[in-house]
């Protein structure tokens, strides 16, 4: 088992008001494989993915990754973890702005000591041609698929990936969701995507369903459909 999950919660204090963004949630995660996370507004993706991803801790429960207890570790453990093991991607690409693309894929490459060939991953991506540009000369759909090499290149164990389609129109969403079934296939790595957008989740064999910050199902997909033919 590759990610261990057991009774996580955490809660948010907003003033006087406590607010519970996950409950006593417990699962375990296989290497390899494709999971969405599928879930209305609030219900507590984003917090489940940070908390996955190192990004934040939660209140009570503990999380083992590839046998490592990550909610036992100090801020600087937690920074290796990541730096190694995670690649996130978010709704709004989070590029830097002012490197260019190709600077921007060395930036998260120099942090792993395995990672792949950014030409190999930018060509992967489709974007080799744009690799002297900036990000405010990209759409948005090319701007996205230089964070998935960002995050591919280090080739990390895990990619976390935030709304990934959200800012997305149908046509360049789809392609990321294709880019993403890609890496998963090509390179193993364990992808979760996380999105309320019920059509995402017939590409994967494994789908979470959270609601107000709890796993209300947990449901095996036996025919995922290929992220070129999902459409909505
Ligand atoms: N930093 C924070 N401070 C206070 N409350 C927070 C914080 N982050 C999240 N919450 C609350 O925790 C709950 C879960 O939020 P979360 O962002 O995980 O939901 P989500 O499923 O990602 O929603 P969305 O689809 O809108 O991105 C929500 O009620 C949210 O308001
Ligand atoms: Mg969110």
């Amino acid at each position: 088992m590759f990610i261990e999950v057991v009774g996580v919660s955490k809660n948010y204090q907003v003033g006087e008001v406590k607010i519970c963004a996950l409950k006593d949630l417990s699962l375990n995660l296989d290497k390899g494989a494709l999971y969405v996370i599928l879930g209305p507004s609030g219900s507590g993706k984003t917090t489940l993915l940070n908390i996955l991803g190192g990004l934040d801790s939660p209140d009570k429960g503990k999380v083992i990754v590839d046998g490592e207890d990550i909610t036992a570790l100090d801020p600087k453990g937690l920074t290796l973890y990541r730096r190694k093991k995670v690649g996130f991607v978010f709704q709004f690409y989070n590029l830097v702005s002012s490197l260019t693309v190709l600077e921007n894929v060395l930036s998260t490459k120099y942090l792993s000591t395995d990672g792949l060939d950014p030409e190999e991953v930018l060509k992967t991506m489709g974007v080799w041609e744009h690799r002297a540009k900036f990000p405010f000369e990209l759409s948005g759909g090319e701007q996205q698929r230089v964070a998935i090499a960002r995050a591919v290149v280090k080739n990390p164990a895990l990619i976390l990936c935030d709304e990934p389609t959200g800012a997305l129109d149908f046509e360049n969403a789809k392609k990321v969701l294709e880019l993403l079934e890609d890496v998963n296939r090509k390179f193993g790595t364990t992808i979760i995507i996380a999105t309320h957008n019920v059509a995402v989740s017939r590409m994967s064999s494994k789908i979470m369903r959270l609601r107000s910050g709890e796993l209300v199902e947990f449901a095996e997909n036996p025919h995922p459909v290929p992220a070129k033919e999902v459409s909505w």
